[in-house]
């Protein structure tokens, strides 16, 4: 039955939106209802400490499709009768930490942390849109609106890395080479001699950045397979 109700869902709670918050970004009413993980960087759309993702379903392929946004960009009714997901929905310590937070973690790519939910949310976006794993060229592209102050970048890419398609993977450790036998930059992908200096200059047998961590899966946390702890879309929301 039709209901004039305006309802969003929040990591999967359902909420009904009072009249008379026509003034509220989807960030505030976020932060209003006490989740807070989700911050207030720039709030004009520049930095990303904002993103949470939405998922609203097509009604013509009948199926949902998720989406960064920056929350402090979104009016709060333009999300009616969408699905919002924010970092505290993915995962937290007492769960167990969805495997894009564990990576990060592990490979030290949070340092002061301010901007760590927004790089989690659209990498986590981009992991549920994605049929496929992604390239790692689609990783570095869905973290461009997403800034950060301290790690300087590449402590986040080595994490992410896990996630793309490992036929894709530029290196694999210190040694990588392409056919001719040249080194391959970890930087840039290109052939270069970088790593044979750096190799030179620092202690050979440290690791390289993919083999610093291993990611482990929810499996290993409670035995539930990740699939299981994924929010699905809330089905009252189809009909809508
Ligand atoms: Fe900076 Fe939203 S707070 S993009
Ligand atoms: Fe401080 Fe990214 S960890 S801004």
């Amino acid at each position: 039955e039709w209901s004039d109700e305006a309802v969003v869902y929040v990591n999967g709670v359902r909420r009904v939106l009072p009249d008379g918050l026509a003034h509220l970004t989807l960030l505030q009413y976020l932060r209003d209802i006490g989740l807070r993980g989700t911050k207030l960087g720039c709030g004009e759309g520049g930095c990303g400490a904002c993103t949470v993702m939405v998922s609203c379903y097509d009604l013509t392929t009948k199926k949902s499709l998720h989406f960064a946004i920056n929350a402090c960009l979104a009016p709060l009714y333009s999300v009616e009768g969408m699905h919002i997901i924010t970092v505290e929905g993915i995962g937290d310590r007492q769960r167990g930490l969805h495997p894009v937070q564990e990576c990060l973690a592990k490979a030290h790519g949070s340092q002061c942390g301010f901007c760590t939910p927004g790089f989690v949310m659209s990498m986590y976006a981009l992991l549920r849109s994605s049929k496929e794993p992604p390239t790692e060229e689609q990783i570095e592209d869905c973290l461009a609106g997403n800034l950060c102050r301290c790690t300087g970048y590449r402590p986040i890419i080595d994490a992410f890395r896990v996630f793309a398609k490992t036929d894709n993977l530029v290196y694999t450790n210190s040694s990588s080479q392409n056919t001719d036998g040249q080194a391959i930059c970890p930087s840039t992908g290109k052939p270069c001699s970088c790593q044979n200096e750096a190799d030179a200059n620092v202690n050979s047998s440290l690791p390289s950045s993919v083999e610093r961590y291993s990611p482990c899966s929810y499996n290993e946390i409670d035995g539930n397979s990740y699939d299981d702890k994924e929010l699905i879309f809330p089905p009252e929301l189809q009909l809508r």
